[in-house]
């Protein structure tokens, strides 16, 4: 042991190295605090080659090695296992912007460079990085791309597979793969890249990644808007796409028990609107075509405003905000990305990050609401998510005052009928958060045996030794 640490410390000197059961806390747990692990070390490498060297020297002593970037993911990939024989991997001193190419589109990047960085990059750059998350002011593109993830405008640019080129890996054997082409057309065979993208941390580990760019908005529009129903939701989404000339960037809907968790533990949180509704949407509209100041020109505010007032007349919306400014579009915005942070301080819950085809989301809702209630009549269902995506956080509350373990008891009696209900509708049990270590006995039981074999079989041929991230989507 003592060893090993020791020739950690030559590759990756003291600084890459925490030792102490203080410093190595925050790397031990997740964000939810679901899993408390322990790890023999969290070892912190500068560069593609310190990695490769960790996971060769590794790889020699057997010993296990969990990736962590900025450790905000919810299913638990990136905490050691309890046991104390893993180490835990943290890309987060690999962080340089490496180049940024405005003609073609791209930025090449670390894998531990915040995402909230990239997004600052790109605008300042004139271009825009459109993964958008509640935790982009902390996780990693690693990390992203590694739970492939989603956030607020999917329904428009596609979820972090889709905004990705090429990427480098460190093989579970130290070996590194540059994969960093920065080619829209490449069919050379298997596709590597897409194998690692959304694999956790099982298959190896991303260290760099050439990152696709878009023009950046000149012209935004948002609306806070209170709407009779999720049908409701859905059919002003679906007029969206139209009358915004195909400019919808996000569309999410929130019921009122998240919001009342904003506004009751997030100081600063004030209700958009006086009246209280049932639910409610965000809308946003984006065009990269400036307004021509001195012209009668319709700008997309207003045609959200027009298209707004005739939804109104049809029933479709209760009431709405249009924000005036970029301050109140991110006041609206806030109240939407708490929406984790306001469930979390309210106590226990059990999150279902599910999707079913978007013109399905509203039987489902009824449906599953009416499951989570007959599980546990007082828990109080939380509802909220990317609606344009048929994805929602299908979420339960405990009920109010309970504790952890209390409201644990009933985790598989509300979480089995609710997988159930969304398999019937042709869903699925992880829309963008994955498997991780929370969800392994649902993939288990919920995808088919070939599925299933095929995923082992990839997984024993890159990782015979079943270092990388084991225990984490599947059992081997
Ligand atoms: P980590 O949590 O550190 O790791 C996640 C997984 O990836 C682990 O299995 C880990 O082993 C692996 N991993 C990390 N880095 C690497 C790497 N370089 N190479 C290989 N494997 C690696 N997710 C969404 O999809 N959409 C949302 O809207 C969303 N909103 C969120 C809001 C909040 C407030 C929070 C806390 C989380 C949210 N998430 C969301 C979940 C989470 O933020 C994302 O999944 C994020 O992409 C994880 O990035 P990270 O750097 O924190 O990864
Ligand atoms: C979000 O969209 O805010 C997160 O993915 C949701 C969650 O906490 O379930
Ligand atoms: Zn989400």
């Amino acid at each position: 042991m003592t060893d090993l640490i020791e020739r950690l410390r030559a590759i990756v000197g003291d600084k890459g190295l925490i030792l102490d059961e203080e410093g190595k806390h925050p790397y031990l747990t997740d964000w939810r605090e679901t899993y408390l692990g322990k790890a023999l070390a969290i070892v912190r490498p500068a560069t593609t080659e310190e990695v490769a060297a960790v996971v060769k020297l590794c790889a020699a002593e057997r010993v296990a090695i969990v990736p962590q970037g900025g450790n905000t993911g919810m299913m638990g990939g990136g905490t050691p296992h309890e046991d104390g024989h893993e180490i835990v991997l943290s890309l987060n001193r690999m962080n340089r912007i490496l180049d940024i190419d405005t003609i073609g589109y791209t930025m090449t990047v670390e894998a531990g460079v915040i995402l909230k960085t990239i997004q600052e990059t790109a605008a300042q750059n004139d271009r825009l990085f459109p993964l958008s998350l509640g935790a982009e002011g902390s996780c990693t593109i690693g990390g992203n791309l590694s739970t492939n993830a989603g956030g607020v405008q999917v329904l428009h640019y596609g979820n972090a597979r889709q905004l990705v080129l090429g990427i480098e890996v460190v093989t579970p054997q130290g070996e590194v793969w540059n994969g960093l082409r920065a080619l829209k057309k490449d069919n050379t065979g298997y596709d590597l890249r897409d194998l690692y993208l959304g694999a956790e941390g099982t298959l190896g580990i991303i260290t760099k990644a050439v990152l696709k760019l878009w023009p950046k908005p000149k012209d935004v529009a948002t609306a806070w808007i209170a709407v009779p129903s999720p049908e409701a939701a859905v059919e002003l989404l679906s007029g969206a796409h139209a009358a915004s000339e195909d400019n919808v960037t996000s569309c999410e809907l929130m019921a009122r028990q998240g919001i009342d968790f904003v506004l009751d533990h997030i100081p600063g949180s004030t209700d958009p609107l006086q009246e209280k509704y049932d639910w409610y949407v965000l809308l946003e509209w984006s065009s990269t075509r400036a307004r021509r100041p001195g012209t009668n020109e319709t700008g997309l505010a207003e045609k959200m405003e027009a298209y707004l007032g005739e939804a109104m007349e049809k029933g479709l919306v209760l009431d709405a905000a249009l924000a005036q400014n970029e301050s109140q579009a991110r006041a609206f915005w806030a109240i939407r990305e708490n929406h984790s942070e306001g469930q979390k301080r309210e106590g226990p819950s059990i999150k279902h990050d599910i999707s079913v085809s978007v013109s399905k989301i509203a039987g489902f809702m009824a449906e599953g609401v009416a499951a989570m209630k007959k599980a546990l009549p007082d828990c109080r269902p939380v509802v909220f998510g990317h609606v344009g995506d048929g994805n929602l956080h299908f979420n339960c509350q405990s009920p109010s005052g309970w504790n952890k373990a209390q409201f644990m008891a009933y985790h598989h009696a509300i979480s089995g009928p609710v997988y159930d209900l969304v398999v019937s509708h042709g869903g699925s049990i992880s829309a963008e958060h994955g498997i991780g270590r929370l969800k392994v006995e649902d993939l288990a039981h919920y995808r088919s045996k070939v599925e299933l074999d095929t995923m082992r079989a990839i997984k024993r041929a890159l990782d015979p030794q079943n270092l990388m991230n084991p225990g984490k989507i599947l059992q081997v």
